[in-house]
């Protein structure tokens, strides 16, 4: 399948006043291309940083980090990344369909891959077409976090990075866009990196949960759900090996923080 992370010795910090801190240090990660793989972690241990240094948002200090092969500057240039952040991120002066197509319009001239035009399509799948007309502070925050997902799909970007994008939502609603990205990401064989606070989530969406410790972030814990799931990564979240997994993840998550 190929590599979609592969992170060695990795060092990744913010500026400060007279030396930058840093948040990851010496972190390994591989992760192969087609998974879905959930990261979870204490607040403040480097989930959205690690997000943010695979997306080219920051670079690292020290260590090496590829994507898809490559740097992460090289994939971000050809949107090969979809990043759905912690809090959505939609443009207010622009309508519900007008930022789903926001990537359509802006950096035209330095794309390599024309993006097709899949607006009403990814609308429609995102059970947004009826509102599509809306700006965002007329939607709820469900709605609003469904046109970042929709906005993020549309390049058909072949790594999805989400950072808790249904951690605002009510539990049914977040049942149910969990089974909609479990399809999407069948149906496509896009790579995703989810973030969660939630470990129910973690593990009913994950082929693979790690978990990251902070100061110095790393990863702490790595759990093939391979073997404890059905094929296709289906799974019943009252199934005894399944809410066995999740106390073994809670006991982790516990170490961690
Ligand atoms: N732009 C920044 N400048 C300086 N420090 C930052 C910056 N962004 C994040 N940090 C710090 O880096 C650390 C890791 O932050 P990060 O946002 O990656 O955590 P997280 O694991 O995503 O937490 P949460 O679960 O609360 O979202 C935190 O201590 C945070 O204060
Ligand atoms: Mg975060």
């Amino acid at each position: 399948m190929g590599s979609a992370i592969h992170a060695a010795g990795l060092d990744v910090g913010y500026p400060g006043p007279h030396h930058p801190t840093t948040v990851l240090s010496g972190l390994d990660l591989d992760v192969e291309a087609g998974t879905f793989l959930s990261i979870l972690g204490p607040s403040g241990c480097g989930k959205s940083t690690l997000l943010r240094v695979v997306a080219d948002l920051i670079e690292p200090l020290a260590g090496e980090i590829r994507v898809l092969g490559e740097t992460p500057r090289s994939v971000r240039s050809r949107r090969d990344v979809g990043f759905v952040f912690q809090d959505s991120t939609l443009l207010p002066w622009r309508t519900v369909r007008d930022n789903v197509r926001l990537p359509l319009h802006i950096g035209r001239g330095s794309l390599t891959r024309p993006i097709e035009d899949k607006t009403e399509e990814l609308l429609a799948l995102m059970s947004l077409s009826a509102l599509a007309d809306r700006f965002p502070h007329q939607l709820s925050g469900g709605q609003r976090q469904r046109a970042a997902i929709a906005r993020a799909l549309l390049g058909e970007p072949r790594l999805l990075l989400m950072d808790e994008p249904f951690g605002a939502l009510d539990e049914i609603t977040r049942d149910r866009l969990n089974d909609e990205l479990l399809n999407l990401w069948r149906r496509t064989q896009t790579t995703i990196l989810f973030v969660t606070h939630s470990i129910a989530e973690a593990v009913y969406l994950g082929e693979r949960v790690i978990v990251l410790a902070a100061n110095p972030g790393r990863v702490v814990a790595d759990r093939d759900l391979k073997t404890v799931k059905l094929p296709g990564n289906r799974c019943s979240r009252e199934d005894p090996a399944i809410v066995a997994t999740m106390a073994g993840m809670r006991a982790a998550l516990e170490a961690a923080s």
